[in-house]
């Protein structure tokens, strides 16, 4: 059986004495597919938001393919591989989606130029990927919840 690519072991945490995560355990491998199921308030944005180091767990382990892991912040979460997509999303509807995929980070030309050409070159190679047969310069306002989602994960 391969090995799990994500463990978490024994997750605690409470929220002013509250406990929500009673020693939670949750194990992936990979390939598979996971549906964190409960009641609104059961704790499962809690557990997400501790993998992904928005939140500090109070005990139990993580382990990422094999190794210790803990993320100070969603950023190093991040940076090991941990893409959280958010109903609530993070792309703005007014812009297409070329500039919305490099927001922050603009390819430049001449030193000072936004390279537009290459940011919609690039972002047509990660549709493609996702199997998405769109404009990259298509609005997000646009798009469907689901292509949102594909686009918000790339
Ligand atoms: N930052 C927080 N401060 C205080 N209580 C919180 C915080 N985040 C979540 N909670 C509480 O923890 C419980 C679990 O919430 P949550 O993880 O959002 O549940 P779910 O995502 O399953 O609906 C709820 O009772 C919620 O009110
Ligand atoms: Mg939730």
């Amino acid at each position: 059986m391969p090995e799990n690519i994500l463990e978490m072991r024994d997750i605690s945490k409470s929220f002013f004495g509250v406990k929500v995560l009673n020693k939670v355990k949750l194990e992936v491998r990979p390939g598979e597919v996971h549906v964190l199921l409960g009641e609104n308030g059961a704790g499962k944005s809690t557990l997400i938001k501790i993998l992904s180091g928005a939140y500090r767990r109070e005990g139990g382990e993580i382990f990422l393919g094999g190794q210790p892991f803990t993320a100070a912040n969603p950023k190093e979460s991040i940076q090991a591989g941990i893409n959280v997509i958010y109903q609530e999303f993070n792309l703005v509807p007014e812009m297409p989606i070329y500039e919305n995929i490099f927001l922050g980070k603009e390819f430049v030309k001449n030193k000072i130029m936004v390279d537009k050409k290459t940011a919609i070159r690039e972002s047509g190679k990660y549709l493609e990927m996702l199997g998405m047969e769109i404009d990259p310069r298509t609005r997000i306002s646009r798009l469907s919840v689901a292509a949102k989602q594909l686009v918000e994960s790339i």
